[in-house]
């Protein structure tokens, strides 16, 4: 059912308030035969990996027509553009050439660019539990920074780690495929460590304005029962936590440490390093979670077959919209986080950026995603009226593109993409974005 807009104007942002949309490297590059393989490229080789079989082989070929998206970006009227270089096209003959020519056409459009060095697209050499890989990543960001340092807006070392090690390692169903469970946390901790190094070495390289995009959601009991608060509690850490509190308090929520490699004593230099002061924090949200005791039985979860050994149970949050994923449609639930994040870190939160929000629905009249991204708006702006400092809103994603283990299937473009012809099509939320970008004048 097509839900109508709301005709009353959203407020006005404060000026400067930059306004963006991102996209990932692997999603929609394509021209996979002139870089190296990353992991999800030997992932998407194993059968049954993606759900309708696709890879991101040509994927939206961006790497060929990087031009006319450049160019839709500008129509659009966005300040910012957020994009992921791809450290195996980096470690690739003349692949840093693709950036630097990407970076001078935003640059000459007027559009800035905004890199995200880390979108999950590991070269296949490569390993998140092993320690060195921290440094290996260091060493890469260094490269780009030389290259591009002069003309980037923002940097964003890591995007959502919690769920790269979480869907990639510990339940596998993202690349590179791994079940280890609670095992995979050293993989967290390896994350967190190349976030700090690279911070570092952008410093070095004199690049500023730096952050991070970790994923963040609301998480909600699913009663006020001791055993469902104590499950939505330990889920709150293990997706939340687990990645703001070392970063912006320079400790691991109790309990983690034990878990880590090399124990509490090895890990304590380590969160130095990963609490490099950071000049802005990136939030992704896309809806709050709803967790409960375990049920003693397996769930199956937007698309994710979660075990019943695991110490929480996901459940449906019921009475809101939900998108064509399956996700609930609940904006308010974007102001309670940033009123959550303002009251647990206080002083020590920079500034921050939402770094991606949107949803997937079919069909070019695309009502639906009108009416989520202005709720989401809207609640963004509530938040800020309560006095959260968000300098910048981004929205996922330009274009329909390779959405992981989903494939093609799900749509979360403001411009569609005909996997056949490569066409793109703005959407008529891609005219009302740019009507509201228009109307700040
Ligand atoms: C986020 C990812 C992004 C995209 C959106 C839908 O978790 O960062 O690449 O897949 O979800």
């Amino acid at each position: 059912m097509i839900r109508r807009m709301a005709t009353n104007p959203i407020s006005p942002f404060p000026a400067g308030f930059l306004w963006g949309v991102s996209t990932s490297a692997h999603q929609i590059e394509g021209a996979a035969d002139v870089r190296e393989p990353s992991v999800w490229d030997a992932f998407t080789a194993e059968p049954g990996r993606v759900k309708d079989g696709s890879t991101a082989a040509v994927a939206c070929d961006h790497y060929h027509r990087y031009r006319e998206d450049v160019a839709l970006l500008a129509d659009l009227g966005v300040d910012a553009y957020r994009f992921s270089v791809s450290w195996p096209r980096v470690n690739s003959p003349g692949g840093l050439g693709f950036y630097d020519r990407l970076v001078d056409e935003l640059c000459a459009a007027g559009v800035r660019p905004v890199v995200t060095l880390f979108h999950w697209d590991l070269p296949v050499t490569l390993d998140w539990l092993e320690r060195d890989t921290a440094f290996r990543f260091a060493e890469y960001v260094s490269v780009v920074a030389e290259r591009l340092g002069d003309r980037v807006a923002k940097w964003i070392t890591l995007n959502e780690p919690a769920e790269h090690t979480l869907l990639g390692h510990a339940l596998g169903v993202h690349a590179p495929g791994r079940e280890l469970m609670f095992d995979a946390l050293p993989v967290a901790h390896h994350q967190l460590l190349a976030h700090g190094l690279a911070v570092r070495a952008l410093r070095a390289a004199g690049a500023g304005d730096i952050g991070i995009a970790n994923s963040h959601a609301p998480v909600r009991p699913a009663s006020g029962g001791p055993e469902d608060v104590a499950a939505a509690e330990f889920y709150d850490i293990l997706l939340n936590r687990l990645f703001s509190d070392p970063l912006l308090l320079g400790r691991y929520p109790d309990g983690i440490e034990a878990l880590l490699p090399g124990g509490p004593e090895g890990v304590e230099s380590d969160l130095k390093v990963i609490s490099e002061p950071l000049d802005w924090y990136g939030i992704n949200y896309y809806a709050p979670s709803r967790v409960g005791a375990p049920q003693g039985e397996d769930i199956e979860f937007s698309g994710l077959s979660l075990p019943a050994e695991l110490p929480f149970s996901v459940r449906e949050i019921e009475g809101h919209p939900v998108t064509d994923f399956g996700w609930p449609v609940v904006p308010e639930a974007l102001t309670e986080l940033l009123a959550g994040f303002g009251e647990r870190y206080g002083d020590r939160l920079p500034p921050v950026v939402i770094t991606e929000n949107g949803c997937s629905y079919e069909g070019i009249d695309d009502q639906e995603r009108i009416a989520y991204l202005d709720g989401h708006i809207r609640a963004l702006h509530r938040a800020m009226e309560a006095g959260a400092d968000v300098r910048g809103y981004f929205v996922w994603s330009l274009l329909d593109n390779f959405e992981w283990a989903e494939g093609y299937a799900r749509r979360f473009g403001l411009v569609h993409v005909d996997y056949t012809t490569l066409k793109r099509t703005p959407k008529a939320s891609y005219a009302w974005l740019r009507d509201l970008l228009r109307a700040r004048g």
